[in-house]
């Protein structure tokens, strides 16, 4: 039998108004997998990983994150927790460097003259965005101190999950990472993937394109119309059978 995943949601639903975005979803997530998480525009991918960052809450349902029931009220709880989802756009700030975004909101500050001035340790923010990328995810970025939009985009991604893992993230969720890579940043982001699934980190990734689901995914949900329609083991199954399952159509179970 299998271990108690990471994370259960149970009967989950969500409407907009009279859209059933949702509709009855079960998704489980287990220790250092990567999950593949597909189905066409407006399916409901979004939404689901919204919920389960606290972004949204659901209509019904339930969420259990190592076997114990939790209710999200804003994204910090699920934080918390040890969630972290990076979406298209990074979230980065990218005006400025790796260190003042790697500690956006969670800055190290100093004590001078006693305790009358608080400046930002900016000495240690570098050293230790310096060393998250080094030792967790292999990475050396030379100059850490010019604004992240002139870095790759490789690089930034970089930066957004050293961001995460920085924060004790213990699933990763990424919401279409792939579509701003160019070739080579997409080797470095499945590297990246391979390096934090090796620690024992979960993945969840949302993408539109198989080729990079199959080249990372160990396991992959479908959904369509807001219903989950498969559950498939990557390395047993294949593009056209997903596919299948995303369009819809008869006669695969
Ligand atoms: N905040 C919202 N307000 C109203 N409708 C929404 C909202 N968010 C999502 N929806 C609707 O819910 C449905 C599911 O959207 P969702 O963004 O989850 O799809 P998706 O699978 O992520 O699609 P895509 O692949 O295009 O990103 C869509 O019909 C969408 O229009
Ligand atoms: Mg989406």
């Amino acid at each position: 039998m299998r271990e108690e995943p990471l994370v259960k949601m149970v009967n989950i639903s969500k409407s907009f108004g009279g859209l059933k975005a949702l509709d009855g979803v079960n998704f489980e997530v287990y220790r250092g997998e990567v999950l593949g998480l597909v189905g066409d525009n407006g399916a409901g991918k979004s939404t689901l990983i919204k919920i389960l960052t606290g972004a949204y809450l659901p209509d019904e349902g339930e969420i259990f994150i190592e076997g114990k029931g939790v209710h999200f009220r804003e994204p910090r709880d699920a934080e918390k927790l040890g969630i972290a989802a990076i979406y298209q756009d990074l979230a980065l700030v990218p005006t400025l460097d790796a260190p003042a975004n790697m500690f956006l909101g969670r800055e190290l500050k100093k004590l001078i003259l006693g305790r009358v001035i608080r400046l930002l340790d900016r000495t240690r923010m570098l050293q230790e965005t310096r060393e998250v990328l080094r030792q967790r995810l292999h990475m050396e970025i030379s100059d850490l101190s010019r604004p992240v939009h002139v870095l790759s985009g490789g690089q930034q991604q970089a930066i957004a999950i050293a961001r995460a893992l920085h924060a004790r993230a213990k699933i990763l969720i990424m919401d279409e990472p792939t579509s701003a890579l160019g070739a080579e940043g997409r080797e470095e982001l499945f590297r990246l993937i391979n390096q934090l699934k090796a620690e024992g980190v979960s993945i969840i990734i949302i993408s539109h394109n198989l080729v990079h689901i199959f080249a990372v995914s160990e396991r992959i949900i479908i959904l369509r119309n807001g219903r989950r329609v498969g559950d498939r083991i990557t390395s047993e199954s294949d593009r056209k059978e997903i596919v299948h399952l995303i369009v819809g159509g008869e006669d695969v179970k």
